[in-house]
């Protein structure tokens, strides 16, 4: 019989998910390791105190109880199985009544099981007065272990832990988020980044950003690219480093100032019909176009990228974007020689301002990310820019994705016998065999 009123089971469903949501906003690491202490006391068992309930009351086979006739210092730790974890805090459910026991505990993070340990103090309890039975205590410490400690006699016995439940919060080093599902990101120095909002805590990876300037929380190049880089993070290669950048019409601040790899320095313009023309000096495969502008643009209107294969041949070329709004990253998958952009004209003139271009592709017989390994030597023309298939197929005499198979010819010269054979013998295999 269900004697639950609707209310009663709203509420009970409300403060179930209240329970769930605190939980996940930070991840308890205790499921992940195992606990020891230095003795164990009738049943007492180190993991006790890293399973449920959550709660200080007491009993031996749901708290951790260490020996009671030592007089050397207690302790009780938690080994992460992962290795190393970022510990944001800890909270510590103690027997209920027994505060003295817990009376200067002292709670690290270490990279060792030393005992003594040695790392760092995340807190002491203060004297004098008891500790609270509860706590939360703070961390933010990188560390592989976490130790209870505890050098304070009792009066009748030596120091002793009893520990009733622990949550150690955090997330594995390198991931982040509510469930530590996310990874840190790679522009991170050693990938190491906050749990709560993923920033980088050592700060950011400046291998290839302009004056080694990046964002420490979010990794992006804030000043702009290294030579023949592009993207946020500077990762890709720019084919636009290498072209020659063209402003329509002409003005003290060039075209260049666009392909310098500076996001500060900005080509600029004005006039009533205005163009940016980018030559890439050769056909080029082209995956995609990174186009940062500045503040003087004419924004109203239809923006158009075109690509074509002679400067001025674009109109009729093939429109790579067009739109109402002013384009920042475009996928493409074309082949051409010319980029060109044309912003919509406002009455009779129209405003430019191009601070970085940034056109993803490889030189010539180059592919991968950074274009740094070369194509097949067998390859006819240029390779796919991510595998290296050659995808305008082989040279005479090869086959193979990566035209890596030379065709021999006294094989092919073999076969071609058998056949010639075989068909003037109505294919007979037996008659072949009889030959041999
Ligand atoms: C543990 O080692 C890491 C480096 O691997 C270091 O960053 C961290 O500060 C160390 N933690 C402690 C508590 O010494
Ligand atoms: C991310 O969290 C850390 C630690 O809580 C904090 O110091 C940092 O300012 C935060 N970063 C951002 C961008 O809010
Ligand atoms: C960045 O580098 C360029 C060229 O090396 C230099 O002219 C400029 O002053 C630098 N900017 C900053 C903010 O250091
Ligand atoms: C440029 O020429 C290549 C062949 O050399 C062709 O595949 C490509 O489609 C041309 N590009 C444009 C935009 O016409
Ligand atoms: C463009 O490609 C990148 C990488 O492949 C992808 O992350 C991004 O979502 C794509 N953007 C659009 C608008 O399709
Ligand atoms: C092949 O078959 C044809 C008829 O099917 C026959 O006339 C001829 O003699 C055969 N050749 C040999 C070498 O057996």
């Amino acid at each position: 019989m269900n004697t639950w009123s609707r209310a009663d089971m709203i509420l009970l469903l409300l403060s179930h998910t209240a329970v769930l949501l605190r939980v996940s906003a930070q991840h308890n690491l205790t499921p992940f390791g195992t606990a020891t202490q230095i003795s164990t006391y009738s049943g007492g068992i180190p993991q006790n105190a890293i399973k449920p309930p959550v709660s200080n009351a007491f009993s031996f086979d749901i708290c951790t109880h260490t020996g009671i006739v030592s007089r050397t210092p207690a302790w009780w730790m938690f080994q992460f199985s992962f290795g190393t974890a970022y510990i944001t805090d800890i909270t510590i459910y103690y027997r209920e009544q027994y505060a003295y026991r817990m009376d200067g505990f002292k709670l690290y993070v270490t990279n060792t099981s030393t005992i003594p340990p040695e790392g760092y103090l995340c807190y002491e309890d203060p004297d004098p007065g008891l500790p609270n039975i509860i706590q939360t205590i703070p961390c933010n410490q990188l560390g592989r272990y976490v130790i209870y400690y505890d050098t304070k006699e009792d009066s009748t016995y030596g120091p002793i832990i009893e520990l009733c439940y622990v949550a150690i919060n955090g997330c594995r080093k390198g991931f982040w988020g509510s469930n530590c599902e996310k990874m840190c990101s790679e522009y991170c120095i050693e990938r190491h980044c906050y749990p709560g909002n993923g920033s980088c805590i050592y700060g950011c990876n400046t291998d290839n950003c302009l004056n080694d300037s990046c964002n420490k929380f979010t990794g992006i190049c804030t000043d702009g690219c290294m030579e023949r880089r592009t993207g946020d993070f500077c990762n890709k290669y720019n084919l636009a480093y290498d072209s020659s950048v063209l402003i329509n019409p002409n003005s003290r601040y060039p075209g260049s100032l666009a392909n310098d790899g500076s996001k500060i320095s900005c080509s600029k313009t004005k006039g009533p019909t205005v163009t940016f023309q980018v030559d890439l000096k050769e056909e080029s495969i082209v995956t995609g176009v990174y186009i940062l502008f500045g503040e003087h643009n004419t924004k109203v209107g239809s923006h158009t990228l075109y690509a074509s294969n002679t400067s001025n041949s674009w109109k009729t070329g093939t429109i790579l974007f067009e739109d109402q709004f002013l384009p920042t990253r475009i996928n493409v998958s074309a082949v051409f020689r010319y980029l060109t952009y044309v912003p919509p004209s406002q009455g009779t003139s129209a405003e430019l301002e191009v601070c970085e271009i940034g056109i993803l592709g490889c030189p010539p017989s180059h592919y991968g990310p950074v274009c740094n390994k070369l194509c097949p030597d067998n390859c006819n023309g240029p390779c796919d820019l991510e595998t290296g298939n050659c995808i305008f197929g082989c040279l005479n005499g090869w086959i193979g994705n990566k035209c890596e198979q030379g065709i021999n010819i006294k094989t092919l010269q073999f076969y071609a016998r058998l056949f010639t054979y075989l068909l003037y013998n109505n294919f007979s295999i037996c008659r072949w065999v009889l030959v041999i």
